[in-house]
């Protein structure tokens, strides 16, 4: 059976997602870079080995993921799953990783990388937003793309309300992601492409606003 660990930084959503679909795998650990985050004391519920490595008690970037994939190593895992982890990772970090390191991103990539992204879909009036889990690769937020949900915005969303709408599918769209990198049915290939191999099944468009 393939391993994971998960890596977290704050309220651990996803992470509780990923720990209650039943995955075709071990969750061998949940390591966080704050001490104080509310996902480490749910992972222990879950009876899962818990670690805490303050990103503070490192001089630089190099040395934080330097300690980071030796904590990560320990437990072996087949993938590590970046679920809400709010630190910049190094490129010898992410290269170490090639092919194994998952991240969710709430936008539908390549359009809004990086923060805020809520704010920035309802301050250029788009219709559609939505979430995106990827390969990490070193380019921020912009790897490989495995599976996006489309949310339609609406016109009295507030960044909250639509952030809410997004996390709903983003806990749908994490297990299933990596319920088939369990499978072993997508992988990155030697092009650094996402690649699927089972069955696809077409979802019919999402327009927004409906038509009447
Ligand atoms: C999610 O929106 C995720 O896409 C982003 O950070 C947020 C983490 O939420 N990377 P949670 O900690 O999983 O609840």
């Amino acid at each position: 059976m393939k391993k994971i660990v998960i890596l977290i930084s704050g309220r651990g959503s996803n992470m509780q997602a990923l720990l209650s679909a039943g995955l075709p795998c071990q969750i061998t650990a949940v390591i966080s870079n704050r001490a104080d985050a509310q996902g480490l004391e749910t992972a222990r519920q879950h009876g899962i080995a818990t670690r805490a490595i303050p990103h503070c008690d490192y001089t630089d970037r190099a040395s934080f993921d330097m300690a980071l994939a030796a904590a990560i190593d320990s437990y072996q895992p087949d993938f590590v799953v970046l679920a809400g982890f709010m630190r910049i990772l190094t490129e010898q970090f992410v290269n170490r990783y090639h092919g194994r390191l998952i991240n969710i991103h709430p936008s539908l990539l390549p359009a809004y990388a990086g923060m805020h992204t809520h704010e920035r879909a309802l301050q250029d009036g788009v219709k559609i937003h939505g979430c995106t889990v990827h390969f990490v690769t070193p380019d921020l937020d912009l790897g490989p793309v495995i599976i996006q949900a489309a949310v339609p915005v609406l016109y009295n969303d507030t960044a909250q309300m639509l952030s809410e709408r997004v996390l709903k599918q983003e806990h749908i769209i994490y297990p299933q992601a990596i319920r088939w990198l369990c499978e072993g049915k997508v992988m990155l290939n030697a092009e650094k492409k996402s690649v699927f191999n089972g069955a696809e099944i077409a979802s019919p468009a999402l327009i927004a606003p409906h038509m009447e």
